[in-house]
């Protein structure tokens, strides 16, 4: 072996949503996005380089990927590859730590673990700026998983793809929670590629877009500033919301929602009409993802413990961005 590193990296939440690309062979978003790096959940990856390899070979939680799974992985990496002027094929080992019952699908986690482990097995020394504009093309939303706390992803000018990078805008060090709700669902989501790409063809609710993250993303910049938690709150859950209201308008129309996430949904409601000032956010999947201060975690996942069982909750707090680890 040539060529070897080990990288942990945490996943993202928007609270600015990432929804449509402009470009999809770059990854290059419709709009900028914003996210919180979460300490709960991760994704450890090791990879090592050797011409004594035939070919790439990955195992994800001990298990081997199928070739056309890999033909997207082969294809990410031979960015680095070029890059650093190699040709050896690799073999990488990922594990995904992920609380079993919430059924995250971590591309966000998996990619910035990978791009990081890229980055230093060939000795390439990217700074995160750069290599956000790499790791962006494994997955759009693992491009801020560059980074720890509040972080910004510029969408960019033009098919230029070093000038959609992302950056830290806040180190999160203050009183910032998120409980997930994990939903359980026999449902097999729709991917989050493809339903955003379903949705910028068909939706007539599109074109309004990005215009309305435009208008949130500046007042989050605000609210983030003045640590104003109440205007990043509302925000992040509005948000949210005209995201899925454009997959409700597309043809056929389609939605994440199941009914325990609008009985998470109502629950959040519920507690802030009671004084308990909390915010929710869904992704492409029935989970609900609530915002709230550390400080009241522990009475918000109270409240939820009465429709949900333990395992389905599960608390984070502000995570960091990728670090080295010594791979065991
Ligand atoms: C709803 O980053 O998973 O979670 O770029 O095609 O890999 P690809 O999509 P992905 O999309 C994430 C969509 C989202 C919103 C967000 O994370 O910003």
């Amino acid at each position: 072996i040539t060529h070897e590193a080990a990288y942990r990296a945490h996943t993202n939440i928007a609270l600015i949503k990432y929804w449509g690309k402009r470009n999809p062979e770059l990854f290059l978003p419709v709009t900028s996005s914003l996210s919180l790096t979460l300490d709960a959940f991760y994704t450890e990856t090791r990879i090592q380089f050797s011409p004594d390899y035939t070919r790439d070979t990955l195992y994800l939680n001990h298990k081997q990927m199928e070739a056309d799974e890999m033909a997207h992985i082969s294809h990410f990496v031979d960015l680095f590859r070029q890059e650093a002027g190699v040709q050896a094929a690799c073999q990488i080992n990922s594990i995904n730590h992920v609380p079993t019952a919430a059924g995250l699908a971590s591309s966000a986690s998996a990619f910035a673990a990978l791009g990081s482990a890229c980055n230093t097995a060939l000795g390439l020394n990217m700074d995160a700026q750069q290599l956000s504009t790499f790791v962006r093309q494994g997955s759009g939303s693992a491009s801020r998983s560059v980074h720890g706390g509040f972080v910004l992803w510029h969408r960019g000018e033009g098919d230029v793809s070093s000038s959609s990078f992302t950056e830290q805008i806040d180190d999160a060090n203050w009183d910032i929670g998120m409980l997930v709700v994990a939903v359980n669902t026999e449902v097999k989501p729709f991917s989050s590629r493809a339903g955003m790409q379903h949705t910028v063809e068909t939706s007539p609710f599109y074109q309004q877009w990005p215009a309305e993250v435009e208008k949130d993303l500046a007042l989050m910049l605000e609210a983030i500033e003045a640590q104003d938690f109440t205007t990043m709150g509302e925000i992040s859950e509005h948000n949210a919301m005209k995201m899925h209201a454009t997959m409700l308008a597309a043809k056929p129309s389609f939605t994440y929602f199941q009914g325990e996430s609008i009985l998470a949904m109502h629950l959040v409601q519920k507690l802030r009409r009671e004084g308990l000032e909390c915010y929710y956010t869904m992704d492409a999947g029935p989970n609900v993802k609530v915002l709230c201060r550390q400080s009241d975690m522990a009475h918000i996942k109270a409240a939820f413990a009465i429709h949900f069982k333990p395992d389905q909750l599960i608390e984070a707090k502000p995570g960091p961005g990728p670090e080295a680890i010594q791979w065991k």
